[in-house]
């Protein structure tokens, strides 16, 4: 884990190795007001919040996390000023440059969710070469949800099973596991644990689906103060819920649901 403060190294070793959450996702949230309150311009918050992901890509991957899920931009972000779209954009491929070597020395293969095709062309190309450029690694897969809405992830499944079933000429019902498997998502287990940075109590169109038994928690932190010491308290809270998926918990016949369809 490189240097470790007394801080981090007191919160690992509460920490129970063998019960991490699998799948982390987080809403970075709070940037902007990160910014103002230091009299700055937004987008220095989203530069020092590119900064947060970094070491927090770095501990979830050294810490065996199964998978990444962070909330980079999504389907309604264009509402805001091209000036700011602009400069997360061209933030996010400077970042896919800088981070590479980061990337590859953690074994981190890369995937993107959202809808892609509508991004800029060099956005674009730089998200298949960062994909194929990890595509051998056995590691953490982080995720960029980039262009990304959760409602729009649910009517693209259901689009891609509507023309299959138009394909085979098939009117046979749909599951869960169809759905699942059409997901951007598809094969990842979902998410057991939702981040929320800068206190909105909001899911804010972010995996919907998929976070549907995910412990949620919501930090007052601002994204780009949320360092390693937060990310382990957010991994210990986690440890003291009692998850029951719908059962009664310990002992309970009916306490566990598959994560992944199939599994
Ligand atoms: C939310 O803060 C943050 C975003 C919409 C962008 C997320 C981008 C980063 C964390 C930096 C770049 C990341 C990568 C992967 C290159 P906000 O602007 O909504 O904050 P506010 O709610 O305080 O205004």
């Amino acid at each position: 884990m490189g240097t470790v403060t007394a801080e981090e190294a007191e919160l690992l070793a509460r920490l129970d190795t063998a019960r991490l959450p699998r799948h982390v996702a987080v809403i970075m949230d709070g940037n902007g007001r990160w910014a103002q309150r230091k009299l700055l311009p937004r987008v220095a918050g989203h530069k020092v919040g590119a900064q947060t992901t970094r070491t927090i890509i770095e501990t979830c991957a050294r810490l065996n996390i199964e998978a990444l899920t962070l909330y980079a931009f999504s389907v309604e972000n264009w509402r805001r000023p091209k000036t700011e779209t602009d400069f997360l954009m061209q933030l996010l491929r400077e970042y896919l440059r800088t981070e590479m070597p980061l990337i590859q020395r953690n074994n981190i293969r890369m995937r993107f969710l959202g809808r892609s095709s509508e991004l800029p062309i060099g956005v674009q190309q730089d998200m298949k070469a960062a994909e194929e450029k990890t595509a051998g690694n056995g590691g953490m897969v982080l995720c960029l949800a980039l262009n990304y809405g959760g409602r729009a992830e649910i009517v693209d499944a259901a689009n891609a099973i509507l023309a299959e079933r138009n394909a085979q000429g098939s009117n046979a019902p749909v599951t869960e596991e169809e759905v699942s498997q059409r997901l951007y998502t598809a094969g990842l287990p979902d998410p057991d644990l939702l981040i929320r940075t800068s206190g909105e109590m909001r899911v804010s169109n972010f995996l919907l689906w998929q976070i549907a038994y995910a412990e949620i928690f919501v930090t007052e932190t601002l994204w780009p103060d949320f360092n390693r010491a937060r990310l382990l308290e957010s991994f210990l809270d986690f440890q003291k819920r009692e998850r029951r998926y719908g059962g009664i918990g310990e002992g309970g016949s009916d306490s566990r649901v598959p994560r992944v369809a199939g599994e």
